[in-house]
């Protein structure tokens, strides 16, 4: 006894914590209230129309019934009035007719024609009844299930919106599966809250309370024993549907796996052939599905019996009614025609009860959903941007002791980095790998704000310009080149809502790409990626390039982006990009001396510290860590002997 209330208590605090998540849901229900209502007055107005329809069947039991107990009496020549049912009489008095049952029945032979008028009659009301029945279920599922596809809409774009002002931290620490899954899955439970479960749990208590009503007012007795299987089958589906959907969970889980490794092998597929690994990727392959078929059999053990179940369960109900019913007729507290009545009245609620289990496992789901969706929206993205003003931003970048430790990692990528570029500056920074350059570039872009110090630009900290307004004055090509599956005229003109050939062309000739590019058969119009062909690395670097600077950005920062260039078309680049009036600060980052060689100001980084600076000549005199790779080049080159 202890057990169960504290297993009771236990389950309404969850159901409470679980109404507390999708609580949140509540203001889009309340946009769309008035549809909602209308949808619950169509559930209303159907199920009103389900529940006439058993009466129908007793009407016409009854009336066959009766006349064939009257047909002695007509043999015998006396005259006789069938007991008029109820609904007929209804019908024929609204529509002003005469009701033929309170004619007197004189022979056999009008017995069998009015028989067969009424019955003929009570079919037609049948179909009618259905009819509107079905009418009024469209109306429901158009209102109702199209209020969650609304919703549905509005918060996949409210999640999508909400990703985009999240920073580069977020992404570091989320896979893009989960991210993938939010939008999708999450939502897509959610939505089955929404629909279904809101129009089966208002469809089953409106028809509960309505069908009770009238099986109430036939016979008490009866209802309360053609009731009692009810609640244990939907227990009794409840606990079933919770382990179907436990033993899928599982299933889903492996599937998952299975494609997510697929996926890697697809797309590693070049090195996976070129160390020869076609046989133990195949062998890998195979235990997964082993395992994923295991778990499916599991499953389909389960859904085996719960059909049958459900049936079993609903047929001994059904024969129980039969069995109560026939003991009441017998002792005459109902009539012939109450027995059909019944049954058809218990299984018309034995799947509203069923669904009951089901439908309290969609509201787990959606509320476990709805959690992770709730806890999503609350992640306040680190990098914040307050402000919304258009300022001019001229160029000069200065950086005040800025430190920096990625948090993932805990490596300290910079320290105490000061540095003053004033607009129309050629800036270069080298320095060994790992020592800092990419997280220098990546906090000039501002994806992440320093641990310590402040950046200015033209005077102003950094955090106080409002960031869309930065970042469209800025042109940052990053280290791993991206490009989207679309055309190379599209990517180019990626920055840009419309755009002619002639802007895209020119920057591509900036880029020293139009060249290669016209030489591919559908020139500008190629579609790249998954769907198109592949560049090489020094194309997809130099695309990345002009879709950069096709917009004149004030401040351009390349990260190492000119690396697989040979150093002639480096070149080539290098003088092009002096045709741009408009920007204002260059900033190249290499490995290599020949990019930065002629740049106005050198900054050398080591271990996150910038430990020498000045211009190409000035920090070879020097003779520290810039010359020592200025000649490690050379050697490289095979320049010095
Ligand atoms: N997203 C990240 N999470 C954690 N640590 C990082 C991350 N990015 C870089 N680091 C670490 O920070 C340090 C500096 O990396 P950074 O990418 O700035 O070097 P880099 O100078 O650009 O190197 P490379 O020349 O190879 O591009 C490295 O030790 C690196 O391991
Ligand atoms: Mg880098």
């Amino acid at each position: 006894m202890v057990i169960f209330v504290l297993s009771l208590d236990h389950k309404i605090n969850t159901f409470l914590s679980f109404m507390k998540e999708l609580g949140y849901l509540n203001q889009y229900i309340l946009k769309y209230k008035w549809m909602m209502l209308l949808g619950v007055v169509f559930i209303i107005i159907s199920n009103l129309f389900a529940v006439w329809s058993p009466k129908v069947i007793q009407q016409a039991f009854d009336i066959i019934n009766n006349a064939l107990n009257a047909r002695e009496t007509i043999e015998s020549g006396k005259e006789v009035v069938l007991q008029s049912p109820g609904l007929i009489t209804y019908i024929f008095e609204i529509f002003g007719g005469q009701n033929p049952f309170n004619e007197a029945i004189k022979s056999d032979d009008s017995l069998v024609l009015i028989i067969s008028k009424v019955t003929l009659l009570l079919a037609l009301t049948y179909i009618v009844i259905s009819f509107f029945k079905g009418v009024f279920t469209f109306f429901t599922r158009q209102t109702i299930i199209i209020i969650s596809r609304r919703i549905e809409f509005d918060l996949k774009n409210k999640i999508y919106a909400h990703y985009q002002k999240l920073d580069q931290n977020f992404y570091k620490n989320n896979s893009t599966g989960d991210l993938m899954n939010r939008i999708s899955e999450d939502v897509s439970r959610v939505r089955m809250y929404l629909g279904p479960a809101i129009m089966y749990s208002v469809n089953l208590v409106t028809l509960f309370i309505l069908a009770i009503g009238f099986m109430l007012k036939v016979n008490v007795t009866l209802t309360l024993y053609s009731l009692l299987p009810l609640p244990v089958l939907s227990v009794t589906i409840y606990f079933v549907s919770s382990y179907i959907n436990k033993r899928s969970e599982r299933v889903q889980a492996k599937l998952s796996d299975l494609s997510s490794y697929t996926q890697e092998a697809f797309s590693g597929i070049r090195v996976l052939k070129s160390f020869s690994k076609e046989r133990s990727s195949e062998e890998l392959f195979e235990i997964e599905c082993q395992e994923y078929k295991v778990r499916s059999m599991h499953l389909v053990k389960v859904n085996a019996f719960f059909f049958p179940v459900m049936v079993l369960l609903i047929g001994l109900s059904t024969i129980f009614t039969i069995y109560i019913g026939g003991l009441q007729e017998i002792k005459g507290e109902i009539s012939v025609g109450n027995i059909p009545e019944f049954v058809i009245y218990i299984n018309m609620l034995t799947w509203p009860f069923a669904a009951t289990g089901w439908v309290t496992s969609l509201i787990q789901r959606a509320a476990a959903s709805q959690k992770r969706i709730n806890e999503f929206l609350k992640t306040e993205p680190q990098v914040k941007n307050p402000i919304t003003e258009e300022i001019e931003i001229k160029g000069n970048i200065e950086f005040d002791n800025i430190s920096f430790t990625y948090e993932n990692s805990g490596i300290q990528a910079l320290k105490n980095v000061n540095l003053r570029i004033k607009a129309g500056e050629t800036i270069g920074i080298i320095g060994r790998t790992g020592s800092g350059k990419s997280t220098l570039a990546a906090m000039i872009a501002r994806f992440f704000d320093p641990d310590h110090g402040e950046i200015r630009i033209d005077g102003r900290d950094l955090k106080t310009i409002d960031l869309n307004n930065y970042r469209k004055n800025l042109g940052y090509v990053s280290q791993e080149d991206f490009l989207f599956s679309d055309t190379i005229e599209n990517n180019i003109a990626f920055s840009k809502d419309e755009f002619d050939k002639d802007t895209v062309i020119g920057a591509a000739k900036i880029a020293a790409i139009d060249g290669s590019l016209n030489e591919l058969s559908k020139g500008y119009k190629t579609i790249l990626g998954e769907k198109g062909i592949n560049l090489s690395g020094g194309q997809k670097q130099r695309i990345s390039i002009a879709r950069a600077i096709i917009s004149e950005p004030t401040i351009l920062i390349f990260d190492d982006c000119l690396s697989a260039l040979d150093t002639e078309t480096e070149d080539q680049v290098l003088v092009n990009l002096n045709k741009l009036d408009k920007v204002q600060t260059k900033i190249f980052i290499s490995h290599r001396v020949s990019t930065i060689r002629n740049a106005n100001k050198i900054f050398v980084i080591d271990h996150g510290e910038i430990i020498e600076q000045g211009s190409h000549n000035e920090l070879l005199k020097k003779g520290d860590l810039y010359s020592e790779l200025f000649e490690q080049q050379l050697i490289e080159e095979g320049q010095l002997k």
